[in-house]
């Protein structure tokens, strides 16, 4: 049998174990450390814009922290994108607060900004103003965050990005996660780069960094002894983890070309096959890291439909997978309010991502156009 071709897997760049073992040598083997400071420095000047940047064990727990610090409570109502991964909607509820949410318009299979008005003007005749906005950038496509801005600065209500898929991806020249009030990062094992799990959250000022280490580090109060007068978590990153965050970084802008290579080499081969459409930027404001390469297929040309072909790959030991199942289907968010059409229910059903890893070798790739030039 082939060796496994995975979805999106560990690329490791050569330096990490160098922090890792700097932070053995100096005993740093702590959730603090050089390699901690180090990671956040070097997020920040990636990311530019000034950011105030906390790294966390992962992006769930960054989602969680910003909401708290927005103010959510028992009974409150945010405002989520629904093609989304459940880590989105997740900590919604770790706060007793109520998830309300959105489709997808089809250009960016981001938040409908037209479906989030509507829903919005809703919740308020109801009665209660959502507490937040969450949109993501999908498989690393930029949202359309001009509109989604407009539409929440209109009702005064702050935008919470989800950022985890797209370290790297712009919108309009900006960094995804420098638009809202914060924005999450994943580090998680399957993405652009990885500290084996972490995340990080993506602040505006000094106080919420400072606000969002402290609830990461068991919320302790400034006393000799352990004091508390908030509930606290014990979220923050490792200095190992950090270690290996730092030693991506330096590979992060080459991470970031290969995928978007691999995206280029799908857009190349499905250029001559009808009924198959490749997931692209609208137009040159967006540019994607393209973190997975995904693609739709119409059934009704093709004949067959992405579950075929998953199992095509899957038979060749090459991972594909469909595209998110919408939050608004899932059974345990289903009771929950759902605004907007069947965009996103129509990508879940025709949608596959494709192997898209920077660490993919040219053989990998003929072994991947086998089963596409068998299939198709
Ligand atoms: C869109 C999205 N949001 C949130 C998360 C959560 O990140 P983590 O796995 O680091 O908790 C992920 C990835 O796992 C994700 O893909």
């Amino acid at each position: 049998m082939n060796s496994k071709i995975w979805l999106s897997s560990p690329h490791m760049g050569g330096k990490e174990q160098d922090f890792i073992k700097e932070a053995f040598d100096t005993n740093w083997v702590a959730p603090l450390g050089p390699n901690v400071a180090g990671f956040e420095n070097d997020l920040e000047s990636f990311l530019g814009e000034n950011v105030q940047i906390a790294v966390l064990s992962s992006g769930t727990a960054a989602l969680h922290l910003a909401l708290i610090q927005l103010g959510v409570n028992a009974g409150d109502e945010v405002i989520c994108q629904s093609f989304t991964f459940s880590a989105s909607a997740n900590p919604i509820v770790y706060l007793g607060a109520i998830p309300i949410f959105i489709d997808s318009e089809p250009e960016t299979w981001n938040m409908c900004p037209v479906a989030l008005e509507e829903a919005i003007k809703d919740r308020i005749s109801k009665g209660k103003t959502p507490k937040a906005i969450i949109p993501v950038h999908l498989y690393g496509m930029p949202a359309k965050m001009d509109e989604i801005l407009s539409v929440a600065g209109k009702y005064n209500i702050p935008v919470l990005e989800d950022s985890a898929e797209s370290l790297g991806s712009t919108y309009k020249g900006k960094a995804c996660g420098t638009f809202g009030k914060f924005a999450a990062l994943s580090f998680n094992g399957n993405k652009i780069i990885t500290t084996s799990g972490g995340g990080a959250l993506v602040c505006k000022t000094k106080a919420e960094k400072d606000k969002t280490v402290f609830l990461a580090t068991q919320a302790r109060d400034n006393a000799p002894h352990y004091q508390h007068s908030e509930i606290g978590y014990n979220y923050r990153l490792s200095n190992i983890s950090a270690g290996i965050g730092r030693g991506q970084m330096i590979v992060l802008s080459s991470h970031i070309k290969s995928r978007q290579k691999m995206h280029d080499f799908y857009v190349d081969y499905f250029k001559n096959i009808k009924g198959v459409e490749v997931f692209n930027e609208p137009n040159s404001d967006f540019s994607s890291n393209h973190w997975l390469s995904c693609i739709l297929i119409d059934q009704s040309v093709v004949g067959k439909n992405r579950e075929d072909l998953r199992l095509a790959l899957e038979k060749e030991n090459i991972e594909s997978r469909p595209l998110w199942k919408p939050m608004h289907l899932q059974p345990i968010f289903e009771k929950y309010p759902y605004y907007g059409g069947n965009v996103c229910e129509k990508l879940f059903e025709n949608g596959l991502c494709l192997p898209s890893g920077s660490n993919l070798s040219e053989q990998d790739k003929n072994r991947i156009l086998e089963v596409f030039d068998r299939f198709f």
